[in-house]
């Protein structure tokens, strides 16, 4: 085991991009766990859009990272050192826990894994940990879709996007999905079976989506907000879902973001716009697992990863999350 432990630590609160003084990174000795607790190595880090949510203060759904504090992070890790029964030496662990080589556990904060098999352990932690279940229950219990219905999802060749669409083609679904590259837009249509895609970058979104939406719009997946939101507005169908997932569009806004220019939609369609926490549904983790693990082996469910080495280039790898320069899901390799 290593004697130095390198952290990361938030110095202060983003202002537009994460700028490198947001967080510093430094050697630090380990801590030491106390009865109750364990010391975990960290494994993978999973990026997420929502740090750049813990950095803030603005209101929001955990407590915000508190300056100086190591960086929160979804993580994986292998246990050391042990002062708690269940949790033995060699266990593989995860759950939230901070940017560092070293940490505490407890079992508050992370949980075994157990035996992932037919699953290897990075995939189990790249796809059930966050992402695939956002998916599933933000399409399913808020979505809803119906055979035969429309469902457009945006970032739709990111982590929960690339999962959402693919959700729905199972379900039976139109599916449209809007991302920001020819090469992602190809992936998403030609590999994983989405029937149309739409580069919003160089696409006149309204239009595009009008033709690819002949019959509305009755499920749309937001990960982004926006004028994708407004335009997917227009188009929805007497009583049609809006699962809001995600605002990555306006993450590093620096100034207070316009409403929805379509909310009236809202009103004269009978809209249900609904947002969610996968939080929310921790009791019914276990279920979005057993579906996804089987779609995954049935070759219905394909998942992409994207893995960056070395715990030193997190903060530069997060902010591809919102240049967009990630495909699938972004994690570290520790
Ligand atoms: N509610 C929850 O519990 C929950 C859980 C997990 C994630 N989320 C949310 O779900 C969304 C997707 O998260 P993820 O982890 O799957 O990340 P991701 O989609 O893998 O990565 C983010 C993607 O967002 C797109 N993007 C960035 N800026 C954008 C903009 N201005 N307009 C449109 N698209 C933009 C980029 O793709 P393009 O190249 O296509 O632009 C980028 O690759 C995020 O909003 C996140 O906060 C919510």
């Amino acid at each position: 085991m290593s004697e130095v432990n390198r952290v990361w630590r938030l110095r202060k609160r983003p202002v537009g991009d994460i700028t490198d003084d947001v967080l510093s990174f430094a050697d630090e000795s380990l801590p030491e766990p106390r009865q109750g607790e364990f010391l975990f190595r960290l494994n993978y880090l999973s990026l997420d859009p929502t740090n750049r949510i813990w950095m803030s203060d603005m209101p929001q759904y955990m407590p915000p990272v508190a300056l100086d504090a190591p960086m929160r992070g979804v993580v994986c890790g292998t246990v050391v050192k042990s002062h708690h029964p269940d949790y033995t030496e060699g266990a593989i662990v995860s759950g939230f826990g901070v940017w560092a080589d070293y940490q505490i556990g407890t079992p508050e904060t992370v949980s075994p894994m157990g035996d992932t098999t037919p699953v290897a352990v990075v995939d189990a932690f790249s796809t059930f940990a966050v992402v695939g279940p956002t998916a599933y229950f933000g399409l399913l219990d808020i979505g809803e879709p119906k055979k035969g219905e429309t469902v457009v999802v945006s970032a739709a060749a990111g982590a929960v996007g690339s999962i959402v669409g693919q959700i729905a083609k199972i379900k039976g679904c139109r599916v449209v999905g809007l991302a920001g590259t020819n090469e992602k837009c190809a992936w998403i249509q030609n590999d994983l079976g989405f029937d149309v895609a739409i580069n919003y970058r160089t696409a006149d979104v309204p239009a595009a989506l009008a033709a690819a939406c002949p019959d509305g719009i009755d499920v749309y997946f937001d990960n982004v907000a926006g004028e994708i939101l407004d335009a997917c507005l227009t188009l929805m169908n007497l009583k049609g879902r809006i699962p809001t997932c995600g605002l990555i569009a306006q993450y590093n806004a620096t100034e207070p973001v316009p409403g929805p220019y379509n909310y009236a939609m809202i009103l004269m369609r009978r809209l249900r716009v609904e947002g969610f926490i996968i939080l929310d549904y921790s009791e019914r983790h276990p279920e979005a697992v057993a579906a996804l693990g089987q779609w995954m082996a049935e070759g219905k469910i394909k998942v992409r990863t994207e893995i960056v080495d070395g715990l030193e280039n997190a903060l530069q790898t997060l902010r591809k999350l919102y240049t967009g320069a990630n495909t699938g899901k972004l994690m570290i390799r520790v």
